[in-house]
């Protein structure tokens, strides 16, 4: 009994967050300050491009934001979105995964989370220099995130 009260509170505050998630204020959603994002958020067609959607709005307005160490806050909003699209992200399957044949699928799919850990320790260390307040380090940090962007693509998506 007591053990399935902890279940069931585990339960409650799991969906909890993930509704807290969903419902992102507007000011600290990066696709609803970019109407471009928004008409892409539109047409996506899987949950995990929703999220993609979300992790590339938040690089493009960190792309202004970081220059400057006094939108600190600024960034560190735009940069908590992108985490947690990259959390929603971590837990998908990728639409590619249907081709590949059943034996190397679960390698496949062990590949994309552990690309998409790669992805989070950097969101994570990008904000750990901005709040260390190292301009260098930021702009090393953040050329570094961006730049995985395109080799995972090339094994994880097959232009569709
Ligand atoms: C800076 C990092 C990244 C950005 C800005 C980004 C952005 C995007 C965008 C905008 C899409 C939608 C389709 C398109 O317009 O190309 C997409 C799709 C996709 N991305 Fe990323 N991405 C990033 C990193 C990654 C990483 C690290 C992975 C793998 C671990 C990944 C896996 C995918 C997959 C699998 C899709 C296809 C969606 C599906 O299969 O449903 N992306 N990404």
């Amino acid at each position: 009994m007591r053990i399935a009260t902890l279940f069931l509170g585990a339960a409650l505050v799991a969906g909890a967050s993930y509704a807290l998630a969903a419902a992102r204020p507007p000011a600290q959603d990066p696709v609803a300050q970019d109407p471009v994002a928004q008409d892409a958020e539109a047409h996506a067609e899987t949950v995990l491009e929703t999220h993609m959607l979300t992790v590339k709005a938040s690089i493009r307005a960190l792309r202004r934001s970081l220059r400057d160490a006094e939108s600190a806050p600024a960034s560190l909003t735009s940069i908590g979105a992108m985490q947690a699209a990259i959390l929603a992200a971590k837990g998908e399957t990728p639409r590619m995964a249907e081709r590949i044949p059943e034996a190397q699928r679960a390698a496949f799919l062990s590949a994309f989370r552990l690309e998409m850990i790669t992805l989070m320790r950097a969101a994570l260390d990008l904000e750990a220099a901005v709040l260390n307040g190292d301009q260098e380090q930021v702009q090393s940090v953040f050329d570094a995130l961006r730049e995985l962007e395109d080799p995972a693509h090339e094994k994880f998506t097959d232009g569709e």
